[in-house]
């Protein structure tokens, strides 16, 4: 006899995320390896961070905090929200998980955008419900229209990302104004804004604002990226108490470890070292765009820490190319793009690196 899985499940294609530095190592025989594939902050964290982990690794003896709280009062002060309108995750990919948790059932619908970030689609078919994938724009922004029409009585989540992996673009205030108009009030709008703290636009959504009008909406974001702490997982949402307790139902009651809680709130207490990451980060966007576009190489503006470029010849071989010398860059395959492939801004030298072996490479 054998184990029966729902059915679900075998929909459900599993993430292949970028490959780790040393795996590379280990694979290629290389010592250094560059990599610039997951949108990570090629920086570490504060040293009032490492401090802070430091610090708290004597107690991991003791579980942690289910509530969280000091991250809960100093994040809920920053943003100036009730604390009960949080909840913390194991990275932001666990408050989505949660969500497809609480409030799908089988042969429910979800309406996502196509290419989007994959997670709202695998978490969505482990659900077991049925998904809408509306194409982006031939700019690659959201087609809102068409996902408000997409919309039907069976429809639970809208999943936006905003801005969004792997296009880099955003919508603006009025975009999602004019769409949150279309949506029926059961129906839960999810806004990831993984890349929040990148973008500097005036039209960016003021996402938490939108909260007092509107109670079907979570926002959710992230320390993995500005903050760089993608290798602790930490996430949060933002939503209406109702919502949040309504994840909480689902959620592991320790699913935030004690380094990650004390990296967190040692990262929101020291911004003046993130605002000059940040600085960085965007000069060096801006020399990399200027050398693609030298090399006559298509890429989309983007107002994250990544880049979509299409190389209009096939991505896998460049991709492999690329891995031999040591940097690893995404293909864009799993999203059906052949001919594109992603990278994040890393640190100066491996920017150049990249762009000098990119160049070789083509
Ligand atoms: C759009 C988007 N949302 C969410 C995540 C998940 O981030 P994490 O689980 O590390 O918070 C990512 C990671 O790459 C992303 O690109």
């Amino acid at each position: 006899m054998k184990c029966v899985a729902k059915k679900s499940i075998l929909k459900v294609k599993p993430y292949v995320p970028g490959k780790p530095i040393e795996e590379v190592k280990r694979e290629m025989g290389i010592r250094k390896v560059i990599k610039l594939a997951s949108n990570e902050n090629p920086y570490s964290p504060s040293p009032k961070v490492i401090k802070a982990i430091r610090n708290a690794s004597v107690n991991i003896n003791r579980y942690p905090d289910s509530g969280c709280f000091y991250l809960r009062n100093k994040l809920a002060n920053r943003l100036k929200v009730s604390k009960d309108f949080l909840i913390f995750g194991n990275g932001s990919d666990e408050i989505i998980s949660l969500a497809t948790k609480v409030f799908l059932s089988d042969k429910e619908e979800v309406v996502l955008a196509k290419p989007s970030f994959l997670m709202y689609d695998i978490f969505s078919n482990i659900s077991g419900a049925f998904i809408k994938a509306v194409p982006l724009k031939k700019d690659l922004s959201y087609d809102l229209n068409a996902m408000a029409k997409a919309i039907t009585v069976r429809t639970k989540i809208i999943f936006l990302g905003n801005p969004d992996n792997p296009s880099g673009k955003f919508f603006t205030q009025k975009q999602l104004e004019d769409f949150l108009k279309k949506v029926p009030k059961n129906v839960l709008v999810f806004i990831d804004e993984a890349y929040y703290e990148f973008v500097n636009s005036k039209d960016y959504v003021d996402s938490v604002g939108l909260l007092k009008k509107h109670k079907n909406i979570i926002v959710s974001r992230t320390f993995s990226k500005m903050y760089g702490l993608a290798g602790l997982r930490i996430g949060y949402g933002i939503g209406h108490k109702e919502i949040i307790d309504l994840l909480n139902r689902a959620r592991d009651p320790f699913n935030v470890n004690s380094l990650a809680q004390a990296a967190a709130v040692a990262a929101l207490s020291d911004q003046p070292y993130y605002r000059k990451i940040a600085k960085e980060m965007n000069a060096q966007k801006t020399i990399i765009q200027k050398k693609l576009n030298e090399l006559g190489l298509d890429h989309k503006e983007s107002c994250t820490n990544f880049i979509l470029i299409d190389l209009k010849k096939d991505a896998a071989k460049v991709t492999d190319r690329l891995m031999q010398k040591g940097i690893i860059v995404r293909n864009m395959n799993f999203c059906g793009w052949h001919t594109c492939i992603r990278i994040s801004i890393g640190q100066k030298e491996e920017n150049q690196k990249f762009l000098n072996a990119l160049e070789g490479v083509l």
